[in-house]
């Protein structure tokens, strides 16, 4: 990795600069070091280093209009390369970030400027474009789902151990601080023992601005949003799932792909858990979260409606897909308002602890679910909140975890093996909705000490 601009000066204490180390042995330039020490304000002190990390991004669209901004904002990471098959795409990036840019992603991962390589091109193309740039000895993030199949997934693990470098499984709620100290209290016994999960989300991914293809890929909610809800629940029961039951349909003929699913999954310890998600935007779980949404934003409470009624405006087929695709140019990394879709419905990110719908957890002496700041625990005693520094966003939360386990060599919990478990959930769901059976799963991972 390479050193990023130069030009002021702060004095690191030693301890800064010996963990920063780690990494390479290079030799480091001190003026750098002592710029990133004094960038990297609110980072925890051991991940400062004078390295940064050369990203590369693969598929500037929708999501890349949301994550590049965040993304060029961190000290510790460059963005260096970029690979998309929209010019006017590539043009911005090229003009924003003074970087190389490529037509395809096999290219981009041939640069020697680029480190890692942050995947967000459409579902189908995430394991093709993992695989190639961990081939060329790139560590990679890849966008939910990991993959579409059991069988991809497994190749990109396969290609990450046999080369060598990390591969994480991006960004899922899993992350929450709200989350994370819920594993604690239960992972700390105070409670006694975890009884079971319970876990609802009502919101309108459905009438949300994918096209139909996009939601065929994803088979709808399943492999979207049951990423961020199978991680929850996975973080919180310890990991490890022995079966799933669930039922998941098309509750909409309009679009392609299950709008809804209802999944009972039980752990090896035989703590169950309960998974709801609808996606129809007819009722929002907002309203039972103190209208609080995943960014922490105070929600406007005809979010879902509006969602529904912009896409009913864009009419049928095949005069759809061409009024949605107008749009999503707008959106896009390179349009005229990139991001726009997602900020325009929602308040101030971060006002409050994100909420993915409604999670209850229930201990032999107690139950926890979040407030709008933190954590409700009901024991004996009554109602308790504990407050949860909100610490920083789950995104750059992701970003670190990426960054602290390359720069230091150590393992990363969101691992491409994670990842596999959970996206095995997800597929389980599907195959157990379609053989109306329970399924039995054999690619779990337990929660890391
Ligand atoms: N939209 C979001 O806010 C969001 C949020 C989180 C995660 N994601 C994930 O990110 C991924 C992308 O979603 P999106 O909504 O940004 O889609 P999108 O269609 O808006 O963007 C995909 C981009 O990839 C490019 N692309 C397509 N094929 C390519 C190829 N072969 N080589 C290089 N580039 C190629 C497209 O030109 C486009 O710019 C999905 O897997 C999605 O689940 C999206």
């Amino acid at each position: 990795m390479k050193e990023k601009g130069i030009d002021e000066d702060t004095e690191p204490c030693e301890e800064e600069i010996s963990l920063s180390l780690s990494f390479s042995n290079r030799g480091t330039d001190t003026r750098a070091k002592k710029r990133l020490l004094s960038l990297a304000k609110g980072i925890k002190r051991d991940l400062v280093t004078s390295e940064v990390l050369r990203l590369g991004f693969a598929g500037l669209g929708m999501a890349a209009g949301r994550l590049i901004p965040e993304i060029a904002q961190l000290p510790y990471i460059k963005l260096t390369a970029a690979a998309d098959l929209r010019a006017h795409a590539l043009q911005r990036f090229q003009q924003e970030f003074k970087a190389e840019v490529y037509a395809s992603v096999e290219e981009m991962c041939a640069s020697p400027n680029v480190d890692a390589v942050y995947v967000a091109t459409p579902h189908e193309f995430h394991a093709r474009h993992t695989i190639t740039a961990l081939r060329q000895r790139k560590h990679v993030i890849v966008e939910k789902p990991m993959a579409i199949s059991l069988e991809d997934a497994g190749a990109m693990n396969a290609a990450a151990e046999a080369n060598g470098v990390k591969l994480m499984s991006g960004h899922t709620h899993s992350f929450d601080p709200p989350v994370k100290k819920m594993r604690e209290i239960i992972k700390s016994g105070v409670l006694g023992k975890l009884l079971m999960i319970s876990t609802a989300y009502y919101k309108d991914h459905i009438y949300r601005p994918f096209p139909d293809h996009d939601i065929e890929m994803s088979r709808g909610v399943v492999l979207n949003q049951g990423p961020h809800q199978v991680d929850i629940v996975r973080l919180l029961g310890g990991g490890l799932v022995k079966s799933v039951r669930a039922m998941a349909a098309i509750g909409d003929a309009s679009r392609p792909g299950e709008g809804h699913y209802a999944c009972y999954l039980e752990f090896e310890d035989a703590v169950p858990a309960s998974l709801v998600y609808s996606g129809y935007a007819y009722f929002d779980s907002g309203e039972l979260t103190w209208g609080i949404g995943e960014g922490g934003e105070r929600k406007d409470p005809e979010r879902h409606l509006k969602a529904r009624k912009f896409f009913n405006s864009l009419g049928s087929e095949p005069d759809r897909t061409r009024r949605l695709e107008a749009r999503l140019e707008e959106w896009r990394y390179g349009g005229s308002t990139p991001g726009a879709w997602a900020r325009g419905d929602s308040g101030q990110r971060k006002q409050y602890q994100p909420f993915f719908g409604l999670t209850i957890v229930t201990c032999e002496r107690g139950d926890i679910r979040q407030s709008p700041d933190g954590l409700f625990i009901y024991d004996d005693g009554g109602k308790t909140e504990v407050s949860v520094p909100s610490g920083v966003d789950a995104r750059e939360a992701e970003l670190k975890e990426f960054y602290e386990g390359i720069v230091n060599n150590r393992a990363i919990f969101h691992d491409g093996r994670w990842g596999q478990a959970t996206l095995e959930v997800c597929l389980a769901i599907l195959q157990s909705a379609a053989e109306r059976r329970e399924v039995i799963l054999s690619h779990q991972v337990p929660v890391p000490n």
